[in-house]
């Protein structure tokens, strides 16, 4: 793919695919129901595919017409029974995406079956111990090879509830347990210490009928506040219709390249606000940029409103010698998917920026530190690398160069950004790769786009 510099981003996008995060949720908490659920502006990317696809290799009945998908969900059962999964001796194939592997693995867990759950070259090397180990003890046995897929599930039901402290911020965690807590015994806690990650899987239970119970512990001494979610095993859950967001990561490139071309205009309609998602708005308007949202309101029990951007040449932090210019503790969590296309931002902020306690970024769909970092570099920003981030030197004006996807979307489109910031044009090897998130990125950004 060739990208040429662009003068600025103009116009309006009347919305965007709808948010992977909650489409995800949406197709495997459906299936979980009782009766018909529809579902508009489901998300087009590959990884809800394969959501969708494993559900129907698991006997749920699903009719899908572009963006909009209706589950036939197989119901909770009698009291106290499993659903009426169709055990399946086939590996179920879960792509690149790590939020269906992690999650149905919860699901599966408390089912009375064996089951196999696999995905491409990058999800095959990525670290699964971290579900494995609360899902044992919650009674399933999980067989892997160095906690890797292919993962063997040997489900139990019931499953045993358990009180389960994160050992790392990972909302995929957190859903794989609340998922399985459904089909537990009692009550399944789970508690996140000083950082709160998404929390769509709770929303959506929610929406579903299910009496989720959240809550934040004020911190005591020393300790940081900790948020508490809980689930009663043999919730019922209701089919309930739900209108899917655009998705706020997705937003994420248009946002940032709109924010970097001066006399940039952008106005986007119908975004997924939900305040576990949106601290990209806040860090956007603390470097400087021009970013504000309207006409905010609440649709399947997720905050929904449209973002407007301003361009300009450089980012000025407004406070002096800013805190602004370091990402770094409990923040990063909300920000997480944001942050390969946030350091492109760095390169136009005026004292540059750093990104720290981010570790996780090298677990996932490529090592997002590294591959982040080879590409500044391919373009001529200073960036020092950190085990948990890099510091990024701005403001400097990137140079088209030969960029590197690495398989991996958000890599892809958080460089085509940097291409159309940069002087020169750029060739993005392996771009084709958006489709896993946004298959629309290119002709999106193209309907947007002024050279
Ligand atoms: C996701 C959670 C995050 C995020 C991923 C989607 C989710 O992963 O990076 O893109 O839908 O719960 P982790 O839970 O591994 O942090």
């Amino acid at each position: 793919m060739i990208i040429r510099p662009a003068r600025r981003l103009h116009g309006h996008v009347p919305g965007l695919p709808g948010d992977k995060s909650i489409t995800h949720r949406a197709a495997l908490i459906s299936a979980l129901a009782a009766g018909r659920t529809r579902i508009t502006n489901f998300s087009t990317s590959q990884d809800c595919t394969s959501t969708l696809e494993c559900l129907r290799h698991l006997g749920v009945s699903i009719e899908r017409d572009g963006s909009t998908v209706i589950v036939d969900g197989v119901g909770s059962g009698s009291a106290g029974l499993p659903p009426r999964f169709r055990a399946t001796t086939d590996a179920l194939d879960c792509g690149n995406s790590g939020s269906t592997i992690r999650m149905l693995a919860g699901v599966l867990a408390g089912q009375p079956f064996t089951s196999v759950l696999t995905g491409d070259d990058s999800l095959r090397t990525r670290p699964m111990k971290r579900i494995i180990a609360p899902l044992e003890m919650m009674g399933a046995r999980l067989t892997s090879e160095d906690g890797r897929a292919p993962l063997r599930i040997e489900g139990h039901h019931p499953l045993t509830p358990i009180r389960y402290e994160m050992p790392i911020a990972s909302a995929q965690v957190k859903s794989c347990v609340l998922l399985a807590g459904l089909h537990a015994e009692g009550r399944t806690e789970v508690v996140e210490r000083g950082i709160v990650t998404r929390d769509h899987t709770e929303r959506m239970l929610n929406w579903f009928g299910v009496d989720v119970k959240a809550g934040k512990e004020g911190s005591v001494g020393d300790a940081a506040p900790s948020y508490t979610v809980a689930v009663e095993g043999g919730a019922r859950l209701s089919a309930h219709d739900i209108a899917v967001p655009g998705d706020i990561s997705s937003s994420a490139f248009l946002l940032v390249a709109a924010s970097m071309l001066p006399g940039s205009s952008l106005k986007i309609a119908r975004v997924g606000l939900n305040p576990t998602r949106a601290e990209l708005l806040k860090v956007l308007d603390a470097l400087g940029a021009e970013v504000r949202t309207v006409s905010t309101r609440e649709v399947s029990n997720e905050p929904v409103g449209d973002i407007e951007v301003r361009g300009a040449d450089r980012l000025m932090p407004p406070t002096k010698g800013s805190e602004a210019n370091t990402l770094r503790g409990s923040m990063i969590a909300g920000l997480i998917d944001e942050l390969p296309v946030l350091s492109v931002l760095g390169t136009r902020v005026e004292g540059g920026l750093v990104i720290r306690d981010a570790k996780e970024l090298r677990v996932k769909e490529s090592d997002r530190i590294s591959t982040t970092v080879e590409n500044l570099r391919a373009m001529g920003a200073e960036v020092e690398e950190y085990e948990d981030g890099f510091a990024v030197q701005g403001p400097v004006r990137l140079r088209g160069a030969h960029l590197k996807a690495h398989g991996d979307h958000r890599i892809a489109m958080a460089f085509t950004v940097a291409a159309l910031a940069a002087e020169g044009e750029s060739y993005i090897e392996g771009a084709e790769c958006v489709g896993v998130s946004f298959p629309e990125f290119f002709q999106l950004l193209d309907s947007v786009t002024e050279r």
